[in-house]
């Protein structure tokens, strides 16, 4: 039997459903923050990729040659292609742009419990606009979203300036060493890589630095750092907006084209895999053969956030199914039809099953039964049964709807 492939997974009509709403709260808080969708092609030239990251990265992508040679990626992510699409498309339009997306990505990585090689990302860019305002407006984006999902999480707020101050003697290799044992939270890692490069003293002060939680004293261990006014700013209008938030000087991101401000959230029940969000301010274009643009953004592990939410939020569809005789056919397509056209999930017989046998169906499928024989077809009513409690009513169309209707609303 052929089995999908590893790393992937299959989605049921329940579990599409849960998605479905989770993925429309987060449209329509981006929706309402002024951000409008954009969509990108699914593959890219492998170059888009690894001009960024270097040839290291093939490694953790799906990378094929088409039928004309050409070496093409899967998406890893979608930030790189959005700024190849602004500077295709939109590098005139007025700024900033506030653009999202809702798309899957791919990565050749070890599946488990959260981590797929195809996974959904909802993200934000925010392209053209250099200021504290727009470093605050995607934390406070991210948030707003986050909680409109009822997800419980932890949101870090932190600033990659701290980390480079301390580096900046560092050779950039070495830097980025460094970065990567950050970023994985691999100390052992961290102390070897600082002994072989004959700095074993920045072990301290990256470690008072990543333990630190207070703006002040993360200014005095790091020395003096050119964005200190943006910094405080930023963090006054997440503190005036009653963002919940922490500090963290320790986060490094995974992806290297951060350029000041990042952030990262973790859902609260999850284990290792427990990070559902990443982002930060950045700067891409330059890199893809454009002038520059300042960018900021993120993007939600949305497969992460559906398995921290997991059953509870699942709000379900009434279902009525349309149970009827021959001689009833008629006048039960005309109640689907009213049914259908008010928002009902409504269901009809097509398997040709009797009467008994429909019913026996609905018990197992449906929250209410309507049921149309000859009698009803007769006066136009309809019969209506709740297969919760066995209730059952004479009703005209009409008032089978109302009552269909407030239930679905309980
Ligand atoms: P990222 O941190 O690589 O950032 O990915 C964002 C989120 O995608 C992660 O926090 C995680 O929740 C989810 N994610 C990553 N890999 C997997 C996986 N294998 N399976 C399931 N979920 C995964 C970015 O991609 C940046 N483009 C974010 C950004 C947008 N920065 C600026 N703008």
């Amino acid at each position: 039997m052929i089995q999908k492939p590893r790393g992937t997974r299959d989605f049921l009509p329940d579990e599409m459903e849960a998605r479905r709403t989770i993925e429309w709260r987060m449209r329509e808080i981006a929706r309402r923050w002024g951000y409008r969708e954009v969509c990108t092609p699914e593959f890219e030239d492998l170059d888009l990729f690894t001009m960024r990251s270097g040839e290291g990265i093939i490694e953790e992508m799906y990378v094929f040659e088409d039928k004309g040679g050409r070496k093409l990626a899967l998406r890893p992510e979608i930030t790189a292609a959005v700024i190849r699409m602004y500077i295709n498309e939109a590098k005139v339009a007025p700024k900033p742009l506030r653009w999202c997306y809702f798309a899957d990505c791919f990565r050749y990585e070890r599946p488990q419990k959260g981590r797929y090689r195809q996974f959904w990302q909802f993200g934000v860019e925010l392209i053209g606009a250099d200021t504290a305002l727009a470093d605050a407006e995607a934390i406070m984006l991210a948030a707003d979203i986050l909680n409109s999902t009822d997800v419980t999480y932890d949101l870090k707020v932190g600033h990659l300036s701290f980390m480079k101050n301390l580096l900046e003697d560092l050779e950039p290799t070495a830097q980025r060493r460094v970065m990567a044992h950050l970023d994985k939270k691999d100390f052992d890692g961290l102390k070897g890589t600082l002994e072989s490069i004959q700095k074993p003293d920045l072990g301290n002060s990256l470690i008072s630095l990543i333990e630190c939680r207070d703006l002040a004293e993360a200014f005095e261990i790091a020395g003096t750092i050119p964005e200190k006014e943006r910094i405080y700013q930023t963090i006054t209008t997440l503190d005036e907006a009653d963002v919940n938030y922490t500090l963290n000087f320790g986060i490094a991101r995974g992806l290297d084209y951060y350029t000041g401000m990042v952030f990262e959230g973790f859902a609260q029940n999850l284990g290792a895999e427990n990070q559902i969000l990443g982002g930060g301010a950045y700067r891409l274009a330059h890199l893809f053969g454009s002038d520059d643009v300042a960018s900021c953004g993120f993007a939600i592990g949305f497969d992460r956030v559906m398995v921290s939410l997991g059953e509870t939020h699942h709000k379900k569809d009434t279902i009525v199914a349309i149970v009827c005789t021959n001689e009833g056919r008629n006048h039960a397509r005309e109640v689907a039809r009213i049914f259908r056209a008010a928002g009902i999930r409504s269901e009809m017989d097509l398997m040709e099953r009797g009467l008994g046998a429909q019913l026996a169906h609905a018990s197992k499928t449906a929250d209410f039964a309507i049921v149309i024989g000859r009698r009803e077809a007769e006066s136009g009513n309809i019969t209506l049964k709740n297969l919760h409690n066995g209730e059952q009513k004479t009703l005209d169309p009409e008032s089978a709807l109302a009552e269909v209707g407030s239930y679905g609303a309980r």
